[in-house]
């Protein structure tokens, strides 16, 4: 069984907590009547409705998804010292341990750590610790690959050490024989047996002898997902995987930006060889290793078998600074368009042999770039001019692209945006009457990215109230889907640890060990699994006000969303016109919970989980009843 196989089924078998909502006990008022006409071809839906944006932010990559374990891995120093190392010294050990500014493997990492040690021998050996990102999750019978930069001065071997902070114990070590003065990379393994599962460990890298040792780039890995090198977490794509969708947004979000304009996302800088990659200023307030760089980015849409909505950097920092269209935009129009060719280029183009050498001679697939990120914060009114000298550069050389713009643009001849990206952050009130927002807008013009969207009160991560303000939603999205070719919720992760939070609502929660969804992701997972490809026609009638739902269908089922966002029941009797005589057996998947308060937590994760259950009926009448606080996907076998 495949890991995206796993994480469905573990949604399927839930136990069955909820199985009753659909039946007596609640106080009944007369039903609302949905008749839904199964046999009209509706509206299209659009194949890639729902999708993932994420960025680094709340630490999603360095400390998230990209499973490298050591933090600082790349030894940055401020007036404090070197982040997240310490010096060790057993026993009688001498030894100090301070940056050095002349000496480095790589113009991207000029400086590194020097350890000098004046006194160490056997059992008094002397060294340097990494604590990881809050901990460093070790599991029993499990193998953690790693390496780093050395040189010497005749100090090695080096032993690496993984040790429990609780008890001291060495849960695996390994010796290294580091030697010359010269900057090589040395590899490493490190075999933990027996071992109860905690984040409560940290790394030693020891010498035993009076000496010098310069380290730079250290790295350590659990496994990743699919054994990719420099790879991936694997519960957080399990995750993603069980959501269904259908492309990544990358990378950023204000990620893309940066706060000035030195800081933008300069893919050149995050590709090839980690040695090479300098790491940059991420806009929400630390740095980025770009160890999870572009080709990562790539490899991470091919892992879940969905395409990269690429976001290129349009030439507009936070801090409101821009480049003027023209002659100060072109290098950053030409970047834009090397990107496109790093992604997309056969191995025959310079960017394309560029991403052969890191690894990946295949092109990946794309569909739509996005010029830039939220510019209607750009009050200079220069959005006009950059977006239009990026896309006709861009159509010029890739006519086959759709072009996505973040803001309404006054159009120029040829330089019209494909699709519009549209930003929705909201209360749970404010999301409920938000839900006719695109009933009645023009479906001539440009198409609409819902880029980033999400109910926010609960925090870190959503509670049942925000999962149903994102439900009512996302049966807005579904209904309007002839004209939202893609939506994103945002962002997507958090490490909950404190301190590594910046935006207090987030759909996946984790920390070293750990992660859980938030009701509002289960909700994305129902409703990703159930998308269609049509919405039929449908027609409502005495319904509470804080009631949604969508109709959506495909060749074999027809899929009736229903979201009860009020206090009280409320019972629906579902005509079903055309569908055939006899007796059907609907599957249901509901969330449900007391209040709109619950949620799930790092600590209790599944508090609130979706419930798979049966509903027969004969003919063309279907009867529910939709308990408060509960979101249900009916899925009705066509045939
Ligand atoms: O999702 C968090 C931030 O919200 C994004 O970086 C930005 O695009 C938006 O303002």
């Amino acid at each position: 069984m495949n890991s995206r196989m796993t994480a469905m089924v573990r949604v399927a078998v839930c136990v069955c907590a909820a199985a009753a909502l659909s039946t007596v006990g609640l106080a009944q008022s007369a039903p609302a009547k949905l008749t839904i006409d199964t046999q009209g071809a509706g509206k299209p839906v659009s194949p890639t409705l729902y999708g993932l944006m994420t960025e680094e932010i709340n630490h999603s990559y360095d400390g998230g998804l990209y499973a490298q374990l050591l933090s600082n891995h790349t030894f940055r120093s401020n007036w404090e010292g070197v982040e997240s190392w310490g010096l060790v010294r057993h026993g009688d050990a001498k030894a100090e341990a301070k940056m050095d500014k002349s000496t480095g493997p790589s113009d991207a990492l000029p400086t590194s750590l020097k350890l000098t040690v004046t006194s160490a021998s056997k059992g008094d050996d002397a060294g340097v610790s990494n604590m990881g990102y809050w901990g460093i999750p070790v599991h029993a019978r499990t193998i953690y690959k790693g390496s780093f930069y050395a040189k010497t001065d005749g100090v090695g071997p080096v032993t690496a050490r993984l040790i429990s902070d609780d008890t001291g114990a060495v849960l695996a070590e390994t010796t290294i024989a580091v030697d010359g003065d010269a900057w090589k990379e040395y590899d490493y393994t490190l075999k933990v047996g027996a071992a109860t599962a905690s984040a409560k460990n940290h790394l030693e890298l020891m010498v035993a002898k009076p000496g010098s040792l310069w380290l730079q780039l250290a790295t350590l890995f659990p496994p990743t997902y699919n054994d990719r090198p420099n790879g991936l977490r694997v519960d957080l794509m399990e995750k993603m995987a069980a959501m269904h969708p259908h492309f990544v947004r990358l990378p950023g979000g204000n990620y893309l930006e940066g706060d000035e304009m030195k800081d933008w996302y300069n893919f050149k800088e995050t590709i090839g060889p980690l040695v090479d990659r300098p790491g940059h200023q991420a806009p929400w307030s630390y740095w980025s290793t770009d160890g999870l760089g572009l080709l990562e980015f790539l490899e991470w849409t091919e892992d879940l078998h969905v395409e990269p909505v690429l976001a290129v950097y349009a030439g507009y920092a936070l801090k409101h600074d821009y480049a003027k269209p023209g002659k100060d935009l072109e290098p950053y129009v030409q970047a834009a368009l090397d990107e496109v060719e790093y992604a997309t280029g056969d191995v025959s183009t310079k960017w394309g042999a560029e991403r052969a050498k890191d690894g990946h001679p295949a092109p990946f697939p794309l569909h739509y770039i996005e010029i830039g990120n939220e510019d209607w914060f750009d009050k200079s009114g220069s959005y006009d001019a950059r977006f239009a000298q990026f896309a006709v550069a861009l159509r010029k050389k890739y006519p086959q692209y759709k072009l996505i713009a973040t803001t309404p643009v006054k159009e120029k001849q040829g330089a019209e945006p494909d699709v519009i990206d549209d930003h929705y952050y909201k209360s749970p009130a404010e999301m409920f009457d938000l839900v006719h927002q695109y009933d009645d807008a023009p479906r001539t013009g440009p198409k609409v990215f819902v880029g980033e969207w999400a109910t926010r009160s609960g925090s870190p991560t959503p509670n049942m109230g925000d999962a149903l303000g994102d439900a009512a939603w996302m049966t807005s999205l579904e209904r309007n889907s002839d004209l939202i070719v893609m939506a994103s919720y945002a962002p997507l992760l958090v490490n909950v640890n404190p301190g590594a939070m910046q935006w207090p609502t987030d759909l996946i929660g984790y920390d070293a060990e750990k992660s859980y969804g938030s009701p509002s992701y289960y909700a994305q997972v129902m409703f990703g699994a159930a998308i269609g490809s049509s919405s039929p026609h449908t027609e409502m009638e005495g319904a509470h006000e804080r009631f949604f739902y969508s109709v959506t269908k495909d060749e074999k089922n027809l899929y009736v969303k229903l979201v009860n966002a009020s206090n009280k029941p409320e019972p629906l009797a579902v005509e079903l016109k055309g569908l055939g005589a006899g007796a059907h057996v609907a599957k249901t998947t509901s969330l449900h919970a007391a209040s709109f308060e619950a949620t799930n937590s790092i600590t209790e994760p599944e508090t609130i989980h979706p419930v798979s259950g049966t509903a027969r009926f004969t003919g063309t009448k279907l009867e529910r009843t939709l308990a408060p606080f509960t979101i249900e996907v009916v899925e009705v076998p066509l045939r």
